[in-house]
């Protein structure tokens, strides 16, 4: 009997294209996705082209009560999961006045909540019998702050504390958890989240399926974190040594590369006097002085 993994958003993308590597070497996969009769599809190619069992979850992560559903679901059928890879994520980009805070709690439902709920359930599960792996997905987003982005680089930031505290706290004890942040990759993922342009950043895209192939890498082999790509690696190691400040300003230059943002753009002007000084600065000049 082989092992089992649970994707979620496997009916596209990096999910996918995670399904197809697991399938490869014989896992026997649990699909989730809202998209049904996608999953439906997909769950019987992988099943005809690699001889495993494939079962198609359609779920809306964006539901409340959607990690206990799928639990039971697999705890009704007996099936242990072996492997849980939480990928299932979506954006939203625009102003944070103006954008709409119905999605911007979904987006939090899917890449928060949800996430969190299934790793503690099958965490739980892993631990009784002393192994597992679990692979989450954020973003080198996780990394910074992401002015016309904040609520989904907040989300993705979240995912990387998470995962990492996990990480430490489950030592010793034969589970691992790994984070995998990609940088932009080809996928559906910003049309989902409304960008009608990749922007600058178009020559840094990378293909799901090597994003896929370097997180399931990463994934087997126990690491704590995964950065796929050297543009990508090089952008954290840059975000890392400028002031917090710099970067962020950066990072909301980057995004008004892809759309047309209202907000007038302040001139750079340089960032130590572009923002507003707060109490402690002020009251540490006065002391000074
Ligand atoms: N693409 C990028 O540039 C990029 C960069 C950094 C990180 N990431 C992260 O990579 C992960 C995978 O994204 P991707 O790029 O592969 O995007 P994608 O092709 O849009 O795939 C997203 C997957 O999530 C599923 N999903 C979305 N909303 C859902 C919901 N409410 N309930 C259940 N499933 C839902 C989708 O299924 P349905 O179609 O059925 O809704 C789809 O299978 C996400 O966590 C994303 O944040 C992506």
């Amino acid at each position: 009997m082989g092992k089992t993994v649970l994707i979620t958003g496997a009916s596209s993308g990096i999910g996918y294209e995670l399904a197809k590597l697991f399938a490869t070497d014989g896992y026997h996969l649990v699909l989730v996705a809202k998209n049904e009769p996608r999953l439906f599809l997909i769950a019987d190619e992988l099943a005809t082209t690699f001889h495993v069992s494939v079962i198609p979850l359609g779920q809306d992560l964006t539901e409340a009560q959607a990690a206990n559903h799928i639990f039971a679901r697999l705890q009704q059928e007996a099936i242990t999961i072996d492997i849980l890879v939480n990928n299932a994520g979506i954006g939203i980009y625009g102003a944070f006045a103006e954008t709409d805070l119905m999605k911007e709690l979904e987006v939090m439902q899917v890449n928060i909540v949800a996430l969190t709920a299934l790793t503690k359930l099958f965490l739980q599960e892993m631990l009784k019998r002393g192994k597992g792996k679990i692979l989450n997905v954020a973003s080198t987003a996780a990394f910074e702050s992401g002015p016309f982005v904040a609520v989904y680089f907040a989300t993705k930031a979240y995912v990387l504390s998470f995962s990492e505290a996990l990480t430490e706290e489950l030592r010793e004890t034969g589970i691992t958890v790994t984070t995998l942040c990609p940088g932009p990759t080809d996928t559906n993922f910003l049309k989902q989240a409304g960008v009608p342009s990749i922007g600058v950043v178009r020559n840094a895209t990378m293909k799901a399926s090597r994003v896929a192939m370097l997180g399931y890498c990463g994934l087997l082999t126990g690491k704590l974190r995964v950065v796929p790509g050297l543009v990508n690696q090089l952008f954290l190691l840059a975000i890392k040594l400028a002031p917090r400040r710099w970067s962020t300003w950066f990072v909301g230059l980057l995004q008004r590369s892809r759309y047309d943002i209202k907000l007038p753009l302040k001139p750079y002007k340089p960032l130590l006097s572009a923002y507003p000084k707060t109490d402690d600065t002020i009251k540490s000049k006065q002391l000074k002085s």
